[in-house]
């Protein structure tokens, strides 16, 4: 069926002129369908220089939205309409504005992971991956908001030595994954390497060996000497680390660690969304131009080897 499934895909996909874009947190098989995988910010630099007329976007709706606001002459589908992604709506573009009132000369960064007008308020955008460069690359007499996620703000603070005005957001799938999981998995793998994502909450991050994004997992993953590692972060990319790590092994730090809008993708929604053009992700043209101006300046900065 699977097989079936994925003949028809190709093929499809070979007829509109399409390329499947799938993020680290995606299923496996999705993931094998994909013809790109990656993190946020190599994604958004995908769908930026893509010759494909038609994106399909397997991630949750900012993935989607940030693809159509750099690429607006092409079609980017997100095969289920509901993948959204709660920590993005933490904070409105209302809220941002009137942080913005209160600190009129600062600086606004923001989280890939908001909405097209929560960008369009912003004057930078930042992933996990590149958030301590944009930081870092701003004027030291310049105050700073960082929304929506305080976790990743509190790890780039810590890192830039910049104090940061944050938001109080929190993806519910990290901060699910808890201090005692750290140490049970530690105690099953004395010998395992902690991976954690920067959206993890504080005290995870202070246990763990190293704090990456899901990109920069997969790089370590195969850089190290070490054979064994706890993965702190959505379990999707446990797949993608397995098959580029044969000889090594990759324990989730928690069962929890799965998130509900990232696996609404299915094989099955891929096909139909090929098949009926659907959900079309679109960008008010105002927004768009307004959120693209912060999206190219995080494109154009390098993300920490
Ligand atoms: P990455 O940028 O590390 O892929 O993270 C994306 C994300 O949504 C984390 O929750």
């Amino acid at each position: 069926m699977s097989n079936q499934l994925t003949e028809k895909i190709k093929q499809l996909k070979t007829e509109q002129n399409a390329v499947i874009l799938a993020h680290n947190y995606q299923s496996g098989e999705v993931q094998d369908i994909a013809d790109f995988t990656g993190d946020s910010l190599e994604l958004s630099r995908i769908a930026s220089r893509t010759n494909a007329d038609v994106i399909v976007f397997c991630g949750v709706k900012f993935m989607a939205e940030t693809a159509a606001i750099l690429s607006p002459q092409k079609t980017v589908l997100l095969p289920d309409k509901h993948a959204g992604c709660p920590l993005a709506d933490m904070i409105t573009a209302e809220q941002l504005r009137e942080l913005k009132h209160k600190h009129p000369d600062a600086i606004a960064v923001c989280y890939v992971n908001s909405s097209a007008e929560v960008k369009a308020e912003s004057d930078y955008c930042c992933t996990s991956a590149n958030a301590v460069e944009i930081v870092e690359s701003l004027p030291q007499d310049r105050e700073i908001i960082f929304v929506p996620d305080q976790h990743l703000g509190r790890f780039v603070a810590e890192k830039t030595g910049r104090e940061l005005i944050l938001w109080p957001g929190y993806c519910v799938t990290h901060v699910a994954i808890t201090e005692d999981d750290i140490s049970k998995a530690r105690t099953a793998h004395p010998d395992a390497v902690v991976m954690a994502h920067p959206e993890c909450s504080e005290p995870v991050k202070a246990i763990s060996d190293q704090i990456l994004s899901t990109g920069q997992m997969l790089k370590f993953a195969k850089q190290s000497q070490a054979k064994r590692f706890i993965v702190a972060t959505e379990s999707g990319i446990i797949h993608s680390l397995k098959k580029q790590n044969p000889g090594k092994e990759f324990f989730p730090a928690s069962e929890r660690a799965v998130c509900p809008n990232m696996k609404r993708i299915t094989l099955e929604k891929v096909l139909w969304s090929l098949e009926d053009m659907h959900y079309k992700i679109t960008v008010p043209e105002p927004v768009r131009t307004r959120a693209k101006t912060a999206l190219d300046r995080m494109v154009a900065i390098l993300p920490a080897k």
